[in-house]
């Protein structure tokens, strides 16, 4: 599942990549992957996607 259409970024690939930068926050995390976000829509659930991640190890 797409988390952030503007980059094509996955549900996985934003977990991953906050897990990689020890980070919480989405523009870490798509920092990570070579991205920034764009039009914003995303960072509420992509917030939401990485606190699961964390939560659950
Ligand atoms: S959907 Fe992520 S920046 Fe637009």
């Amino acid at each position: 599942m797409f988390v952030c259409v503007c980059n094509a970024l996955k549900e996985r690939d934003v977990r991953d990549a906050a897990r990689l930068a020890g980070k919480s926050c989405p523009k870490a995390a798509y920092a990570q992957l070579g991205h920034k976000p764009k039009c914003g829509q995303c960072l509420p659930f992509a917030k939401e996607v990485i606190e699961n991640a964390r939560a659950c190890g």
